[in-house]
């Protein structure tokens, strides 16, 4: 497996151009299900994730080809006939994010069947609400094996639909399978992450009729089919926040373009508290420390949107272990997503983890070491703080980088990182 060896020290300074969301992409390249028509997605990330569920979308009929366009890259997604219903467990297990088919499918054909997403029967991390919702919209659902049968031979119909919490897959999941439903659906305690308000009005270009966008009531009126369309990514809002984070831990300036700095102010209120200088711009944020002023701590708890992200409670916490003082790190979206921690305290950092909560103590200094990804926000973590820690820090497992972060080596080391990919060349990833 490739890692990633990082020289601490360099400060960062220059400009990095932001990505598309990898969690709006994955999500609008699904809407392609639902028509016969070319969807044209413009600034689209070329990721690991986008890659694997193209490969799934061709297996179900749809048409997928990447292109260099006069905006940068984008992928055209065309599925005149849809030629499976069936989702297998070897593609699904590697992405939760492709358990999403099953509405638009079921939606366009009227029948299928998709594998729950990897290591999660109904247990931790689960599907039942998205499985709730779409039988409210009249699906016949059964499970076996694996496998999420569903059925709506007659279609779906609209439905009053009240989540119990907020979930971002099940309320995108729903919208998908909503906009063809006969009727009106009306989504209560519905997310409002910005990639929700992106497939929206993406949907909506594509001739559905959605009200209540960017707010935690959908109404949905359903139409009987959907055109193409061409549709722009919204800017990756966690890439963003992850480069904020590096360029605040490391000491500099630096410029993030192509993004929107309104999408993240979660992050920058706390980034300003520690003692960041954060100025947005007109296409994005310059974000600015003086390594000579220490950082300090400050405390976090991730919520649903607009809430601190929990997409970024790993780098936010590594940014706090060089911090002067201590600070609480919460985390209420995920149980056991401080994984990192351990990897962190490998570095040198002082930090202790109860329940959902992390007590994060200010050191001097980290020091370079091996350390492991775990997963994907995680792994960016390690990388940033890899840029301070003293000689050498490798990284291995960056396949879990590679999945959502796009050509990451060569953005920090435009802004002067010492950084480079050790390849493995035995790897497939
Ligand atoms: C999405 C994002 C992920 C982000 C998360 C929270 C994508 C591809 N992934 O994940 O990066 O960290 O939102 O912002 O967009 N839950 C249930 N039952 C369900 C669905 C969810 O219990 O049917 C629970 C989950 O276990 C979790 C919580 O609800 O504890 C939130 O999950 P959800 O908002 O659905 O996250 P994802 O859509 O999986």
């Amino acid at each position: 497996m490739d890692s990633i060896a990082i020289q601490g020290g360099p400060l960062l300074n220059g400009t990095i151009p932001i990505s598309g969301a990898k969690n709006s992409a994955l999500k609008l390249m699904v809407a392609s299900i639902l028509t016969d028509q070319p969807l044209l997605l413009t600034n689209m990330p070329r990721l690991a994730d986008t890659k694997f569920l193209g490969r799934l979308l061709r297996q179900h009929g749809v048409e997928v080809t990447e292109r260099d366009g006069a905006d940068g890259q984008e992928t055209l997604f065309h599925a005149p006939e849809i030629t499976s219903t069936f989702a297998p467990y070897e593609l699904v297990r590697q992405m939760r994010a492709s358990f999403n088919v099953l509405g638009p499918l079921l939606a366009r054909t009227g029948h299928a069947k998709v594998s729950l997403p990897g290591g999660c029967t109904i247990g931790a991390r689960p599907v039942d609400l998205h499985l709730q919702a779409l039988t409210a919209l009249g699906a016949a659902i059964e499970l076996d094996e694996g496998y999420v049968s569903a059925m709506a031979p007659k279609g779906l119909r609209g439905a009053e639909i009240e989540f119990p919490f907020v979930s971002v897959g099940a309320t995108e999941h729903t919208l998908l399978a909503a906009v063809l439903a006969q009727g009106t659906t009306v989504l209560r305690r519905a997310a409002m992450e910005p990639e929700i308000g992106d497939l929206a009005r993406c949907l909506t270009a594509m001739g559905a009729r959605i009200e209540g966008i960017d707010t935690d009531v959908l109404t949905i009126h359903g139409v009987t089919s959907l055109t193409g369309a061409t549709w722009s990514v919204i800017p990756d809002r966690i890439e963003m926040g992850s480069y904020a984070v590096a360029a605040a831990m490391a000491g500099g300036e630096v410029r993030l373009t192509r993004a929107r700095a309104g999408l993240m102010t979660a992050l920058t209120d706390k980034m300003i508290a520690a003692g960041v200088e954060v100025e947005p711009t007109d296409d994005g944020v310059i974000v600015r420390r003086d390594p000579k002023q220490r950082l300090r701590a400050v405390d976090v708890t991730t919520e649903v949107y607009p809430g601190f992200a929990t997409d970024l409670q790993a780098q936010f916490m590594t940014l706090m272990t060089v911090a002067e003082g201590d600070s609480v790190i919460r985390e209420n979206i995920f149980e056991n997503r401080f994984m990192h921690a351990p990897e962190l305290a490998r570095l040198g950092a002082d930090i202790s983890v109860h329940a959902g909560e992390a007590l994060v103590k200010g050191v001097e200094a980290l020091q370079g070491a091996p350390v492991m990804a775990t997963d994907l926000r995680a792994s960016v973590s390690l990388v940033i703080a890899g840029l301070v820690a003293t000689g050498e820090t490798t990284v291995g497992r960056v396949y879990h980088l590679d999945r959502g972060f796009e050509r990451l080596e060569e953005k920090l080391t435009a802004c002067g990182a010492q950084i480079r990919r050790i390849k493995d060349e035995g790897d497939e990833h």
